[in-house]
């Protein structure tokens, strides 16, 4: 797999998702939508009944981002509500693995996510469990935040796991990744690109996407783990 961009809705206008989408349907890969509880995180966005209407009116397979307390409870009606990636807390979940492998048996891709100051060590054994791993690049709770460059030695270190384990694991940035940080992800070891602000808060989103693809797909060709 080569690069993929997965522009953020929160950065949308919620009173018109469908249209939103569209927008982004030409070039994007994925469609992400950030589920909020306001326990998790100081905020509240959309849950499964908006999900299931967006699975409906989506041209694009939708990455859903857990940003909730209990996912072991709540994530399987995410796989059941027809989105294709359901990720999830590390720090929120009690039974990774269990959850994990429930979701793959509903068909889904199953992420896990960590906070910037939560390390992926700890769960170096867990990874043959994941389709996915999510290094947030800002606190999860809000969109518009600035990247912080602390994470990409995590990023580097996570991809340095998957290349030793040779496992086939996406790894995903999310938050303040922009025309002026995704080179360094990409860099360091990100595959997968999140993006709220730099899509919805371009003019064209559809070319905002193209160009966030080609800077991204530069450097992960010129980056130390894509060599063989
Ligand atoms: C933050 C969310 C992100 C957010 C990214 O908690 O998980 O997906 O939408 O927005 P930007 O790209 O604006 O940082
Ligand atoms: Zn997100």
């Amino acid at each position: 797999m080569g690069v993929q961009i997965s522009p953020s809705i929160l950065a949308a206008d919620f009173t018109d998702l469908a249209g939103e989408v569209a927008r982004i349907a030409p070039t994007a890969d994925w469609v992400h939508v950030d589920v909020m509880d306001n326990h998790f995180v100081p905020n509240l966005t959309l849950g499964l009944p908006v999900v299931e209407r967006l699975v409906a009116v989506s041209a694009l397979p939708l990455d859903i981002h857990l940003m909730i307390e209990d996912p072991d409870r709540w994530g399987p009606g995410y796989a059941e509500a027809g989105a294709r990636s359901v990720t999830f807390h590390g720090e929120a979940c009690a039974a990774p693995v269990r959850l994990a492998r429930t979701l793959r048996g509903l068909g889904v891709r199953a992420g896990l996510a960590v906070k910037p100051a939560t390390p992926v060590d700890p769960y170096a054994d867990l990874l043959g469990e994941l389709d996915m791993l999510l290094l947030m690049t800002v606190e999860p709770g809000f969109g518009g935040q600035s990247f912080l460059d602390v994470v990409l030695p995590k990023i580097r270190r996570a991809r340095e796991l998957i290349k030793d384990r040779d496992l086939d694991l996406w790894l995903q940035v999310d938050g303040g990744v922009a025309a002026d940080t995704i080179e360094r992800c990409a860099d360091a070891g990100a595959d997968v690109f999140v993006a709220g602000s730099a899509v919805y808060g371009a003019a064209d989103p559809a070319a905002a996407i193209t160009g966030l693809r080609a800077q991204a797909a530069a450097a992960m060709a010129a980056a130390w783990w894509s060599q063989h």
